[in-house]
């Protein structure tokens, strides 16, 4: 049930792949399973998310060594944390992810943001008045640092996360190792199709993440209209006799876009793959395309009032 796309690697990539960022602890190693038990192949993983080691106890329960599934069989991906940057934190950062996931190496070590924050032990280093404390690695540093890893065989290719294309265009300047994957928000209202041109140019596959915009983002509105509600996806979903969600995720499949839907239901879970057995028309991915609004969701902190309302992980 699974479709992969092809990195510059010549690793495959499941096309749809869980996401488990606000996938609550005591939830998230019954989504791992369910996914892994309803022919997920690909696990989206990060330090920031909290929740690595229990994603590696659903992980010890069903891959390696005398288990259903071959380790070979599952992509897993983690992320190096912002106050990871200074070259000195980046292989003891994997290290971490490596020994909460239960693994021996990972298939894609993405840098979370390209921005360093503060190293130590805090996830968001702040100052007293709330703002956040930078740091001020350069990201070529971060990223020589990161292709070591690949020489030790502790990851099987690296990436990017939330890069632009100037900042994509940076790494690959300098890079022994090429970057495989981009991940940024990627949705109908925000298509990303130049960054993608973009990327697709120079080999590096997008991975969109809130693929469904994200309705659990902790500072949604209830009043807010919902992407899974947007009346345009709603009647395409009728017309195929599908869910608003398999749409979305069929339509990033057909274009290219690797996508990483979030659910901690067994329900969802399993909707959210069973998109392999239709196909969007040409002018219906065309039309999807048409519904971009660059509406972005995800920045890394929210404030309101001077306050810090939301912190990307944490
Ligand atoms: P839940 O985890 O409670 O099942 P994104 O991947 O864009 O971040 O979106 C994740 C959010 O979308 C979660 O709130 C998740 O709910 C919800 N969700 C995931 N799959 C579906 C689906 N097939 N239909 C409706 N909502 C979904």
């Amino acid at each position: 049930s699974c479709t992969y796309g092809t990195l510059s690697t010549g690793q495959k990539m499941p096309l749809v792949g869980l996401g488990t960022w606000k996938s609550a602890p005591g939830e998230v190693k019954q989504a791992v399973l369910s996914a892994l038990d309803s022919g997920y192949r690909h696990i989206d993983c990060a330090a920031a998310y909290g929740n690595e080691q229990e994603v590696g106890e659903a992980l010890r329960e069903r891959v390696g060594p005398g288990k259903p599934i071959k380790r070979e069989h599952v992509f897993v991906t983690s992320k190096l944390w912002n106050t990871k940057h200074h070259p000195d934190d980046v292989e003891p950062a994997c290290r971490k992810s490596l020994a909460d996931l239960g693994l021996p190496f990972l298939d894609l070590y993405l840098m979370h943001w390209p921005m360093a924050f503060e190293r130590g032990k805090v996830a968001m280093p702040r100052n007293a008045d709330g703002t956040l404390r930078y740091a001020d690695t350069d990201y070529r540093d971060t990223w020589r640092a990161m292709e070591k890893l690949m020489d030790q065989g502790l990851v099987r290719a690296i990436g990017l996360a939330n890069f632009n294309a100037r900042q994509t265009n940076d790494i690959l300047g300098i890079s022994k190792h090429k970057p495989v994957v981009n991940q940024v928000e990627c949705h109908p209202h925000l298509t990303q199709k130049e960054l993608l041109t973009h990327c697709r140019a120079r080999g590096i596959m997008l991975t969109a993440y809130s693929p469904l915009g994200s309705p659990d983002r902790p500072w949604a509105s209830p009043e807010e209209p919902r992407l899974l509600d947007d009346p345009q996806i709603v009647a395409l979903a009728r017309r195929y006799g599908k869910t608003p969600a398999q749409v979305i995720i069929r339509w990033q499949v057909q274009r290219g876009v690797v996508c990483i839907p979030k659910s901690t239901t067994p329900s969802r879970i399993k909707e959210n793959i069973q998109v392999f057995d239709f196909t969007l028309s040409e002018e219906d991915v065309k039309l999807i395309e048409s519904f971009n609004r660059n509406e972005r969701l995800i920045v890394p902190t929210i404030e309101k009032d001077g306050q810090t309302i939301w912190r990307d992980g944490g």
